[in-house]
């Protein structure tokens, strides 16, 4: 990782940015509209950019500390510049966001992925994240992962990680 990056708290003016790369970033899945405006609204406390030298923004989280369970957090979203890759920057969001939620009494962090999405599913794994692997899950992909999770065809993988 380079020196010179900035992380800094997303605000709303962010949005247009980030929701205008999410369908590149995913490798051209149409996934923008897991973004909407809400995200830079009222998540922002929890969330965080990642920005290069320039100011250009190369990355970005964003997570919540569950209303329900306030010993949970969740993250909704992660997603680096494909042209920053494997230098890093994805596990320092993720390492931001968990200092950020254990300060607040956050205890288990959870993410949801597509089991077909072996490079999210490899970076969980090696930021510490376990796969559910309850009866009602399959293997899918080559990861224990609950079929038809978030609708009819929407497979997902529960990771989760304790703090
Ligand atoms: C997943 C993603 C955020 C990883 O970002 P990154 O900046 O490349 O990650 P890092 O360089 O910080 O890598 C962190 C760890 O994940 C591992 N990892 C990263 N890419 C991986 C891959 N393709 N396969 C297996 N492991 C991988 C790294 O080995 C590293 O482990 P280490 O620190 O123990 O060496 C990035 O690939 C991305 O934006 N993908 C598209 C969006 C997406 O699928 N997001 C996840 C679902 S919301």
């Amino acid at each position: 990782m380079t020196e010179d990056l900035r992380f800094r708290r997303p605000i709303e003016a962010d949005h247009r940015f980030l929701v205008d790369r999410v369908d590149h970033w995913w490798g051209g899945r149409q996934l923008h509209q897991l973004l909407p405006r809400l995200w830079l609204q009222h998540f922002t406390g929890t969330s965080w950019i990642v920005e290069d030298g320039e100011g250009t923004t190369i990355g970005f989280l964003v997570g919540f500390i569950s209303p329900d369970h306030p010993d949970q957090a969740y993250i909704h979203m992660v997603a680096t510049d494909p042209n920053h890759r494997g230098e890093g920057l994805g596990r320092a969001l993720y390492e931001r966001f968990f200092e950020d939620v254990r300060n607040r009494g956050v205890r288990e962090v959870h993410a949801i992925t597509w089991p077909g999405n072996r490079v999210s599913v490899g970076f969980h794994r090696a930021m510490g994240f376990i796969p559910d692997e309850g009866p009602e899950t399959q293997n899918l992909y080559g990861t224990p992962a609950y079929p038809d999770y978030d609708a009819e065809g929407d497979d997902r993988v529960a990771f989760s990680r304790q703090l």
